[in-house]
């Protein structure tokens, strides 16, 4: 028999209900397809219960911190360890955990001389237990679907969605269905569904055409819904702006910069901190801001040309395929979120993104392209003078390194931009490669490489 959840003292656990993000009907139960059954925009979870509670935000801080030294499973998941702020399970043997979350926050000494921000830091979502931030939303929402009753989850994606989905859904004993637009998605990603036993659908579409067809599916067949539109998912992503709070000791950063594609995770981060300034945990909101690719800037192009008040969709085309995404589900959710931090949209090119992606692999701690848009964005954000030198910064690092290899290898070989690319701009990428050599195997051919390293660096 699992132990049953303890709580802090003085700390009741609320309830939940869904809400719709436009109308605001609330419910109890949410739909299949996770659409307002009025109507049909997104749902959101929300707590009533916490105005009644009282949440203690000095019991809440010093619950989290004792948690960090227990042993049960619950409480090693960095997602779990929150459980105040999430929707309440009734035992601790309920959740499908993979010991989530607990991801460092490194600071980035070469990056902040690059940027002239001294105080710049990143939160690497890439060292969860499949390689991507996904892990803290599939945790709660593959809980949730076993709850339910589901034999089968699904879900489109680009890759780290599907990897993650496919690994929860195997511990926690459910089959999995993943549509990925096919020749669009990183060998990695994929391998990594194929070895968590997901039946694995490469379509001839993007993702927004995977996502549009899941929508339908989910409305036929009895199979439950993954994508960070199941508000489930955004619950657990709130995690991550509550543990780099905690390992800020509660003192908030002037900027958080996160990448944008389907928007769950700008959602889910400015969902966190709303809710726990409205608690009191945190004394001042930081500015939360989105960065995209050139070419999938739905939400840069939402705000510029239609004041956020309309989606204007995109073809989405980058390398960085995680956000190849022309049509973002949680764009309403992520224009909310940007007003109400005062945060900022911007979008960077593809030379500016690899530039940025082999700065941070510099750094000893590499990430995927789509992650690399967080400090392009920032150079932008510091000579638009929205983020000011003296400020502290926080990107978030979305995955992993080893999620996109191709691409690595191809920036380092030089190949990366072969077809189309002002070789002006990509001429700046030069000192940053560092392509493999081939040699003799001798002992004159190694020292004679290593002499001529040694005075390039000089
Ligand atoms: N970074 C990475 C590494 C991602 O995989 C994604 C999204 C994002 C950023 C963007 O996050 O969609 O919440 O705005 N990947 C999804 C997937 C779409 O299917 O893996 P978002």
């Amino acid at each position: 028999m699992p132990p049953p959840l303890s709580s802090a003292p003085g700390v009741v656990r609320a309830g939940f209900r869904f809400r719709c993000i436009a109308c605001g009907d609330l419910g109890e139960r949410a739909t299949q397809n996770f659409r307002c059954s009025h109507c049909g925009d997104l749902l959101e979870i929300i707590y009533p219960d916490w105005k009644e509670v009282s949440l203690d935000p000095a019991s809440l801080k010093s619950i989290w911190r004792e948690r960090r030294t227990s042993q049960s499973p619950i409480d090693l998941s960095g997602v779990w360890r929150f459980r105040e702020l999430l929707p309440p399970l009734e035992n601790a043997g309920q959740a499908i955990t993979l010991r989530e979350g607990n991801t460092p926050l490194y600071e980035l000494p070469q990056c902040a001389r690059i940027t002239g921000v001294p105080r710049l830091y990143a939160k690497h979502q890439g060292l969860n237990p499949t390689g991507s931030f996904k892990d803290a939303g599939m945790t709660v929402a593959a809980t949730f679907a076993r709850l339910a009753g589901f034999r089968w989850v699904a879900c489109a994606s680009t890759g780290n969605t599907s990897a993650s989905m496919a690994a929860y859904a195997a511990r926690g004993g459910m089959r999995s269905l993943v549509l990925v637009p096919e020749g669009k998605i990183s060998w990695s990603k994929l391998s990594q569904a194929l070895d968590y036993g997901a039946v694995t659908c490469q379509l001839r579409t993007d993702f927004d055409g995977c996502l549009r067809l899941l929508q339908e599916l989910v409305l036929r067949v009895p199979v439950y819904q993954l994508n960070s539109i199941n508000p489930f998912r955004l619950e657990g992503q709130k995690t991550l702006a509550l543990e780099l709070l905690e390992q800020l000791d509660w003192q908030p950063p002037d900027h958080i910069i996160v990448p944008g594609g389907n928007l769950g995770n700008s959602s889910a981060i400015g969902k966190a901190l709303l809710e726990m300034h409205e608690l009191g945990l945190i004394p001042r909101l930081p500015k939360l801001s989105v960065i995209q690719a050139e070419g999938a800037n739905a939400l840069v192009r939402t705000l510029r040309e239609a004041g956020g008040k309309r989606l204007v969709n995109v073809q989405a085309e980058t390398r960085a395929t995680a956000i190849r995404i022309g049509n973002p589900a949680s764009w309403k959710k992520a224009v909310h979120v940007l007003e109400a931090t005062g945060g900022a949209c911007e979008q960077v090119t593809e030379i500016e993104i690899a530039q940025a992606k082999a700065e941070i692999g510099a750094e000893g701690i590499g990430c995927e392209p789509a992650s690399a848009v967080t400090l392009a964005g920032l150079k932008k954000l510091v000579k638009q003078g929205f983020v000011k030198p003296e400020e502290s910064v926080v990107l978030v690092l979305t995955g992993n390194l080893l999620k996109d290899p191709d691409f690595t290898m191809e920036f380092h070989r030089g190949d990366l931009f072969k077809d189309g690319v002002d070789d002006g701009a990509s001429a700046a990428l030069k000192p940053l490669r560092h392509p493999p050599i081939i040699l003799d195997a001798t002992l004159d051919a190694v020292i004679q490489t290593l002499e001529q390293a040694e005075k390039q660096q000089a």
